[in-house]
C-alpha cells in the first residue's frame, strides 16, 4: 500500500489524543492481561521505548519473521514495526490469525524505492542482456509484491543478519545476483564475500538503465538503486571526527550504511549484532554507533558503564518507525479487544503464494 492509500485510511480517533500517559499505560496493561495468549505483540528494536515496554518480544527483522512463523496461538498480532514487517508476519502466520499495524502510515522509504512495475521492467531488460543467468534476492525491507516476484523466479529474501549466507547461496543457483532494493547492503555483502566493486553494476529504476562501465560479462551483482534515508546520514566525515576526538573509540554500524562508512568502521551488523556486541564489550570501552536513534538511546541507557554515542551527533529516529506510539498502540489494542480488525495487514493470496517461497528459502537457511 502506498503512502497515499495509507493517508486515506481513518487515522487515530480524537478520543486518544488527550489521554494522559498514565491512563494509556493503565489501559494497555489491562487489555494485555485480559487477552493473554490470544494477543501477541512483537516490536522491532527501532520502536520507541513507550511501545517496547509492552512488547512480548523484541528483535531484528530475521528474529521477528521467525517469531511470527512460530506463533500459532495468538488470534491477533499487533505488530510494532513498519508495513513490510507486518506483511511478512501476515504471510508467515495462519489464515485465522489477524495482523494489525497500529498506524498504516508506518511505511519504509527504502521498501518504497522498488515497486513491482519497475521491477518487472528491469527484469525483462536484464533478461535480454544476461538471459537466464540472474537470481533475484530481496532484502526483507521490500513490499510483499517484490518478495513474490523474487519467490516466483527461484530467489529468496535476505535480512541484515543472514545476507552473507543468502548471497553465498544465491551464487550456487545462478551466475549473477539482482539485489533489491538496498544497494548498500547488497554492495557491502557481496564485497565481503570477495566480489570486487568492478563486478557490481547499479540498476536505476527511474531511468531504467544499468550503470556500469566495462564488459557486461564481468558483472556478478546488479544492485538496485535504493537506500535507507536514515542510514545514509552516517558519513566518512562522522567517522574521521570521532576518531580524531577519541582515538580509542570503536565504530559499529548497520550494513545499510554506505560502502565507505562500513569499510571504515570496526564492526558492522544487524541491530541484534550491534546490541550483542555492546553487551559483550568491556566496561569502560567506547562506542560510536551508526544506526537508528531510538535503539542507540536505549543502548546508551542500558550501558552506563560504557561510553556510547551516536556516530552522527545530529541523528534523528526513523520517522516511520516512530509512527507507532502509545496512543496508536492503545487504539489497536482496544479495537482488537472488541474484535475489530482496524488497520489489518492482509496480503492477497496470489502474492502470498510466491512471497512465502522466498521467505521459506531464507528461513530454511537462517
Ligand atoms: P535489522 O533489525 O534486521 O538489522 O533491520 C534494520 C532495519 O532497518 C529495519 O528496517
Ligand atoms: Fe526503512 Fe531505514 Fe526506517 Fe529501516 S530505518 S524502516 S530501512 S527507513
Amino acid at each position: 500500500m502506498s503512502i497515499l492509500d495509507a493517508l486515506k485510511k481513518p487515522g487515530l480517533p480524537e478520543r486518544y489524543k488527550n489521554l494522559t500517559e498514565e491512563e494509556m499505560v493503565k489501559r494497555v496493561v489491562a487489555i494485555k492481561a485480559e487477552m493473554g495468549e490470544r494477543l501477541y505483540l512483537p516490536a522491532h528494536h527501532y520502536q520507541k521505548d513507550e511501545v517496547v515496554q509492552f512488547a512480548d518480544d523484541t528483535g531484528d527483522s530475521l528474529q521477528l519473521a521467525q517469531l511470527a512463523a512460530r506463533n500459532k496461538k495468538a488470534e491477533t498480532i499487533i505488530f510494532c514495526g513498519v508495513h513490510f514487517m507486518a506483511e511478512t508476519a501476515d504471510i508467515l502466520t495462519e489464515t485465522q490469525q489477524t495482523v494489525i499495524l497500529p498506524d498504516m502510515r508506518a511505511g519504509c522509504s527504502m521498501a518504497d524505492m522498488a515497486n513491482i512495475l519497475q521491477t518487472e521492467r528491469a527484469w525483462s531488460k536484464l533478461q535480454m542482456l544476461f538471459s537466464d543467468t540472474i537470481l533475484p534476492l530481496t532484502y526483507v525491507n521490500s513490499t510483499a509484491a517484490i518478495k513474490a516476484f523474487v519467490g516466483k523466479y527461484g530467489g529468496a529474501t535476505v535480512t541484515s543478519s543472514n545476507a552473507m549466507a543468502m548471497v553465498d547461496w544465491g551464487f550456487t543457483q545462478k551466475e549473477r545476483i539482482l539485489f533489491l532494493p538496498d544497494q548498500h547492503l547488497g554492495r557491502n555483502t557481496a564485497y565481503e564475500l570477495g566480489v570486487p566493486l568492478e563486478a557490481m553494476a547499479v540498476w536505476d529504476p527511474i531511468t531504467d538503465t544499468l550503470e556500469y562501465e566495462g564488459d557486461y560479462n564481468e558483472i556478478k551483482v546488479i544492485l538496485w538503486k535504493g537506500h535507507c534515508s536514515v542510514h545514509e546520514k552516517f558519513t566518512e566525515e562522522n567517522i574521521d571526527k570521532v576518531r580524531r576526538e577519541f582515538p580509542d573509540m570503536n565504530v559499529i554500524v548497520h550494513p545499510e550504511c554506505s560502502f565507505e562508512v562500513v569499510e571504515q568502521s570496526d564492526f558492522s551488523g544487524s541491530t541484534k549484532m550491534i546490541i550483542e556486541t555492546i553487551e559483550q564489550a568491556q566496561p569502560g570501552s567506547k562506542w560510536a554507533i551508526g544506526t537508528e536513534m531510538n535503539l542507540v538511546n536505549r543502548i546508551i541507557q542500558q550501558h552506563p558503564d560504557k561510553t556510547i554515542v551516536s556516530l552522527n551527533p545530529n541523528m534523528c529516529p526513523c520517522l516511520t518507525m516512530n509512527r507507532i506510539d502509545l496512543p496508536h498502540l492503545l487504539w489497536a489494542l482496544e479495537e482488537a479487544l472488541v474484535g475489530q480488525k482496524t488497520n489489518q495487514i492482509k496480503v492477497e493470496s496470489d502474492t502470498a503464494f510466491y512471497a512465502i517461497q522466498a521467505l521459506n528459502r531464507m528461513l530454511a537457511r537462517a
